[in-house]
């Protein structure tokens, strides 16, 4: 019972931004990204909204599976980019794809936001309610940064992935464990959005980052969250095909590869062609994959996010 994953489709926008663009307007270089984050280019959504590409990403979900929309009943978007605070992201989807018979709604757990929205599409799909549902993170991120701020400009990216998903009747356990973590306590060590900007000047709308904080996060909770939920569920690191983390710095791949003492040949990156695109980072990951047949059907998978929130959040899949 539970998530099954059918199809995955990704978006992305027009524009590509290197790091050499990026060195005409900040006191940055393509040295110090790559070597710091393995960043070499981002994708920025000009004409694009969160939306549009969350839209282009639902239809070619309906196409590549024949569904009809009617056959739609659940669509939720991760994002902490909507293009409004109402309507949602996942109800403009819903309206521009014909799925009337679907709910839709937005969740915000940054860049877990997809772990995080994969746990709670698989609890509704098995509540036996839902049967189909579109699972979507779409991010323009690089409206929320300050473009004179090198320490987060060079790290955001925008783009849009997600999944249709069925719920699986048979015996078989498709997400077999997940662990999802909040620490409130920590949520100012990355902000972005802040309302009260838009009335105080000295407050700022855009990304503020303790980068070091963040990082020192991302390497302790993200294996130890892996770790327990494979513990859990009986299953070794070594059988997991893929780790699909949430590509936010390579050297924070890096040190959970080495923590969990694997290859990275098991820990797929492409932060070097996307950046940092939050809530759309795994499942732009997923759909490259899947694209390129490197998952197959009774792969164990994981996925690990982390970020905003704070959050931490993993999910062991059966493909
Ligand atoms: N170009 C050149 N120099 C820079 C740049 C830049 N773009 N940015 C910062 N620097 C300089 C700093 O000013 C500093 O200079 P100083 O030593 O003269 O003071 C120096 O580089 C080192 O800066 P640090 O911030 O200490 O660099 P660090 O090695 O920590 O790397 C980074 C910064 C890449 C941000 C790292 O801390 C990191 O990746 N942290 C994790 C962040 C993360 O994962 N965030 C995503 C969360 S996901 C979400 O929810 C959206």
């Amino acid at each position: 019972m539970g998530l099954r994953i059918i199809d995955s489709a990704l978006s992305t926008p027009k524009k590509v931004v290197t790091n050499d663009d990026l060195t005409k307007i900040l006191d940055t270089s393509d040295e110090w990204i790559s070597k710091r984050t393995g960043i070499k280019q981002r994708y920025q959504a000009v004409e694009e909204t969160t939306s549009s590409m969350a839209i282009e990403v639902a239809k070619q979900l309906l196409e590549k599976s024949k569904t009809d929309p009617s056959g739609i009943d659940l669509i939720v978007v991760a994002t902490m980019s909507p293009d409004y605070m109402s309507p949602s992201v996942a109800a403009i989807v819903q309206g521009s794809i014909g799925a009337t018979n679907a709910m839709a709604f937005d969740i915000s757990a940054a860049c877990s936001g997809f772990v995080y929205g994969m746990s709670i599409v698989n609890n509704m799909l098995h509540g036996g309610k839902f049967k189909k549902a579109i699972l979507i993170g779409a991010e323009k991120l690089t409206r929320l940064l300050d473009w004179t701020d090198r320490s987060t400009a060079v790290l955001f990216g925008d783009a849009a992935a997600g999944i249709l998903a069925e719920n699986d009747s048979s015996n078989s356990s498709y997400l077999i464990n997940e662990k999802l973590n909040t620490y409130g306590n920590m949520g100012q060590y990355l902000t972005a959005g802040n309302v009260a900007a838009l009335d105080d000047p000295a407050q700022s709308y855009f990304f503020q980052m303790n980068g070091r904080k963040v990082y020192e996060f991302a390497t302790k909770r993200v294996p130890e969250s892996i770790l327990t939920v494979l513990r859990e569920a009986n299953i070794d690191p070594s059988e997991v095909k893929y780790f699909l983390l949430h590509q936010a710095n390579e050297r924070i791949i890096k040190s959970v590869a080495k923590k969990l003492d694997l290859s990275m040949d098991k820990f797929p990156v492409n932060i070097d062609r996307f950046g940092n695109t939050a809530a759309a980072s795994e499942p732009v990951l997923l759909a490259e994959m899947l694209a390129d047949g490197k998952i197959n059907r009774g792969d164990i998978i994981v996925f690990s996010g982390f970020g905003g929130g704070l959050t931490v959040g993993t999910n062991v899949i059966k493909y």
